[in-house]
């Protein structure tokens, strides 16, 4: 399962690029608007700073389908590969995925709340498809059962895309997809965090230190014995 971070803040990437396995950015007009500063500078700070390979999803604005292609062109161009183009899943967005996608272009199929608009954004040519797991629980629905669905479904009719599930609030969401072998996530860097912390490990790990250092003195470690 690729793990992604959904953020735009260019220390919290680093941070979490520095101690967590991961696979790239994803991005979202509402998330870029928290840094208040040029949306594209933002972006290209983030794709200088992110090892070959990774990938990095920013959003068009536009609303008709010719507009969001010629957004697109330009955000390929500035943004260089492994840039996937987010695409919101609206009839004109549809329209968009079906030309670009004919580009080669990557497209990540966006604000997805039903398994439906997932099935034929990747009809469209959609690489990714990105279910809003926790705002879909916030409405009473079952987010990881969309995602769930959206990953049977694509299977079924051999489809060539992916879930990218998206917006969780908490490590029980990203563990069940995660568990049904959902092909990727993203989360903020706090829910990317929590998937690791556990008081347990915490306190095993203040036992072991005390411990050693009872038997070999404070401050010594394997390296000076
Ligand atoms: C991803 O495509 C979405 O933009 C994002 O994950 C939404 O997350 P939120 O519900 O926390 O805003």
């Amino acid at each position: 399962m690729l793990v992604l971070i959904d953020d735009a803040n260019l220390e919290a990437i680093k941070r979490i690029y520095e101690f967590y396995p991961c696979d790239g950015v994803t991005t979202n007009p509402s998330i870029l608007k928290k840094q208040g500063e040029n949306p594209m500078e933002v972006l290209k700070a983030i794709r200088e700073f992110l090892p070959d390979g990774a990938q990095l999803h920013a959003q068009v604005v536009s609303l008709t389908a010719e507009k969001m292609i010629d957004e697109a062109h330009h955000m390929l161009e500035v943004l260089g590969k492994d840039t996937y183009i987010k695409i919101p899943v609206t009839s004109e967005g549809i329209k968009a995925m079906k030309l670009l996608s004919k580009e080669n272009a990557n497209i990540t199929a966006t604000a997805i709340y039903t398994s439906m608009q997932a099935f034929i954004a990747a009809k469209a040519g959609a690489r990714y498809t990105a279910p809003y797991v926790n705002r879909l629980d916030n409405m009473g629905a079952d987010g990881v059962q969309v995602a769930k669905d959206i990953h049977d479904m694509f299977k079924m009719h051999g489809l060539n895309a992916d879930v990218l599930a998206a917006s969780f609030k908490n490590s029980q969401q990203v563990l069940n997809l995660c568990k049904y072998g959902i092909g990727s996530i993203t989360a903020a860097p706090d829910v990317i965090e929590g998937l690791i912390k556990h008081d347990a490990t915490a306190n095993a790990v203040e036992v072991f230190t005390k411990d050693f250092y009872s038997l070999v003195g404070e401050g010594n470690t394997m390296e000076n014995l």
